[in-house]
């Protein structure tokens, strides 16, 4: 959406980077199982704002593409790949209209939640691939202005989830640690 793509080219057109680039924690403490789960290395981060986890991926040897709607997240992204010396497939496009092309053993999603989009995701997963996804869950304990329709709900990501051939081998509601999250790690049958 347009009005999107406007709010986040001002969040990252100021002098210092949003996010850190420091992975996601969730993604960190994954990557090892993940890489013993998938067959290959082609991986996918959607929403990848400033790129810390498609850098991230790209340093542990994936081969990844990188889908967002802003064109500065998108340009720090990339220059900060060419800083760290890994290559990402850096995309600009609004995921509401995108179709996913390709088939990947690796898709993570942070941050960022599109409904619609999880069947394509799955369905653009290879056999034996696995979905990494963690964002803001509803909650009364949670701070700031935030959309609605942008949060999950409690037991959400597993309803979303179980329609889908495959397990859910993590599934986590973490009100613990500041803003409350879910997240889940999915593989395909
Ligand atoms: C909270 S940030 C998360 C960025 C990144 N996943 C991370 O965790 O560092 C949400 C991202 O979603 C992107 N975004 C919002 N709406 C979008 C859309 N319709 N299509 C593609 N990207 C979108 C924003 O530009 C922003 O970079």
């Amino acid at each position: 959406m347009e009005s999107d793509r406007v709010k986040w080219n001002q969040r990252y057109g100021g002098k210092d980077y949003m996010f850190s680039f420091t992975p996601s924690k969730f993604l960190a403490r994954s990557v090892e199982r993940v890489c013993a789960l998938v067959a290959g290395r082609r991986a996918l981060d959607i929403a990848c704002g400033e790129g810390r986890n498609a850098i991230f991926l790209a340093q542990h040897g994936f081969q990844v593409s990188a889908i967002d709607i802003s064109e500065l997240g998108v340009e720090r992204g990339r220059a900060r790949a060419e800083q760290v010396g890994v290559s990402v497939d850096f995309i600009v496009a609004d995921l509401e209209d995108y179709r996913l092309q390709g088939v990947y053993d690796l898709i993570v999603d942070f941050n960022f939640l599109l409904r619609p989009m999880i069947p394509e995701m799955v369905a653009s997963l290879a056999s034996g691939g696995v979905i990494l996804m963690e964002t803001i869950l509803s909650d009364p304990g949670l701070e700031g202005e935030h959309c609605k329709d942008y949060l999950l709900q409690s037991g959400e990501l597993e309803r979303l989830f179980s329609w889908f051939a495959g397990d859910i081998l993590l599934l986590e509601e973490d009100l613990s640690h500041g803003t409350p999250v879910a997240r889940v790690l999915f593989r395909k049958a």
